[in-house]
């Protein structure tokens, strides 16, 4: 399966954290369990921490689903696959000693190529590119390398460390990950957008009078509180998956599909969008639940006292082009809300004239996650005498209509796309740049503390005027109610 041009042995740095257990290695069995990875593939874990070979199994298999005793066989055959070496992050004898290791591996399984994820935090990042450098790049042997964000904090950081890594490795080497490019409902966006007349021709500001993406979140920072408060929410969330999904709903048609085409297109988005104005940002941060039984942000012991770091925030972003200009961009997301889901929500234009009254808007919604779909609401007449309008939906959900299909996680899609060496799904580092661009002068202005975010309660809604904020930003309600029939809360 897979046009896999090599066998790889992948390494994965960080392997003792939350992201290698949870995300990493379910990841790499998925595409071991379904033949997507060559069953020689050998998968090294690299760390800090101490381990034993059972330890390191026990830890890696945790976030493993098994459901048949097929899977169980799997697991098993695929744990013999995975050794663990720790190790310092700066020190070239134990890279040296990594060495070794990959080097018997290749020898038994007849690998060519190596893939190092590094599955790491910011601060060892350049340390362990280096090291990786110096003593496991070998001439002639194709190396790969998955950088996972934070990409940087800012645009001078991020072109820091984009220098300090580009005088390591070559772009072509290196795979920036956004796991958000890998989820189905995003892949699909490219197919519903330019395999579709009927969505093609309306998709620009003639027809459309705003788009609404959104991302809400049930869980708080649950003990990631250190690092959250670093980042806040806009720098995990908004200005990586929010703005990868942005490029994919604005841009033009690509030349090809091919990875420099898309990534092309991206970047031209970006370009003529300015950097967010202080009056187009609405900041929140969660407090107790109203039952009090949900801690607030403040109560997490791993953030500072008195910290203003959002945890929720709203943003309209405007793109500066024929296509697009005047439509609101408006993205959102938050912890700690009511509901969990990502969704993407193109809303049209009123209906000229006053042959009917009552209207609801149309609206064209990518459900990415959960329950993904696409659906379309739409006036209809009331069935029965009379002419009343009822607002209704043609409805694409994915669990009636493709309830045979596995819908495969992200991380296996994206790591499955690096082994075929396709670059279309990860981030170039001009597209990084320009998205820094727009999001720096913002951050500046929130880090300073000059915009005070309003508190919600753990589990709302958000914070109080974010109804305000997507309505002055063209969001109409519409005159009548509508739940989509497959919401589930
Ligand atoms: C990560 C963020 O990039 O994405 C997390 O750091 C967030 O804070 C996560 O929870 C959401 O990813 P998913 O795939 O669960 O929607």
């Amino acid at each position: 399966k897979g046009d896999v041009k090599h066998l790889y042995t992948v390494v994965v740095l960080g392997a003792s954290g939350d992201l290698a257990k949870k995300k990493t290695f379910p990841a790499l069995f998925g595409l071991y369990k379904n033949k997507y990875l060559d069953q020689k593939t050998h998968i090294i874990g690299y760390a800090r921490t101490k381990m034993d070979q059972a330890t390191f199994e026990g830890h890696v298999s945790k976030y493993i689903k098994i459901k048949t005793e097929e899977d169980k066989a799997a697991l098993s055959q695929f744990l013999k696959l995975c050794s663990y070496q720790d190790g310092q992050y700066d020190k070239d004898q134990d890279f040296q000693v990594l060495e070794k290791e990959i080097q018997d591996v290749e020898k038994t399984s007849g690998a060519t190529a190596r893939l190092f994820y590094m599955a790491l935090p910011p601060s060892v990042f350049i340390p362990v590119a280096t090291s990786l450098k110096k003593n496991n790049y070998r001439k002639g042997v194709v190396t790969r390398l998955i950088v996972e964000k934070p990409f940087g904090m800012d645009l001078d950081s991020s072109r820091k460390l984009a220098k300090e890594l580009g005088a390591l490795f070559t772009e072509e080497e290196i795979y920036r990950i956004d796991h958000y490019l890998g989820k189905e409902m995003v892949k699909n966006l490219m197919i519903l957008r330019f395999a579709n007349v009927i969505f093609g021709s309306v998709w620009n500001r003639h027809s459309i009078d705003n788009i609404q993406i959104t991302f809400k979140e049930k869980i708080g920072t649950e003990g990631r509180g250190g690092y959250f408060d670093e980042f806040g929410i806009i720098r995990d969330v908004m200005q990586n998956h929010l703005l990868q999904i942005l490029t994919l709903v604005a841009m033009e048609p690509p030349v090809s599909l091919g990875a420099e085409d898309v990534r092309d297109e991206k970047v031209k988005v970006l370009r003529v969008i300015p950097p967010i104005e202080k009056e187009d940002v609405l900041l929140g941060q969660y407090g107790k639940s109203v039952d009090g039984k949900e801690p607030g942000y403040l109560d997490d012991k791993t953030v500072p006292k008195g910290s203003k770091t959002p945890t929720y925030a709203a943003a309209t972003l405007y793109i500066h082009n024929e296509r697009w200009s005047g439509v609101p961009f408006v993205l959102k997301c938050g912890k700690a809300l009511d509901q969990q889901k990502t969704e993407i929500r193109i809303q049209f234009k009123d209906v000229s004239g006053s042959l009917f009254t009552n209207l609801s808007r149309n609206e064209i919604v990518i459900r990415v996650q959960p329950n993904e779909a696409v659906y379309v609401k739409m006036m209809n007449k009331e069935p029965g005498l009379g002419m009343k309008t009822i607002i209704s939906d043609l409805d694409l959900s994915y669990s009636s209509r493709f309830n045979d299909s596995v819908i495969p996680e992200a991380y296996e899609s994206l790591i499955l796309d690096a082994l075929n060496e396709d670059h279309s799904n990860f981030v170039r580092d001009d597209e990084l740049d320009a998205a820094w661009k727009i999001f720096t002068p913002i951050l500046k202005t929130i880090d300073q503390g000059e915009i005070d975010p309003t508190v919600y309660a753990f589990g709302s809604r958000g914070p109080e005027g974010v109804s305000e904020f997507v309505a002055k930003h063209g969001y109409s309600r519409g005159q009548q109610e509508y739940v989509w029939p497959q919401h589930s809360e």
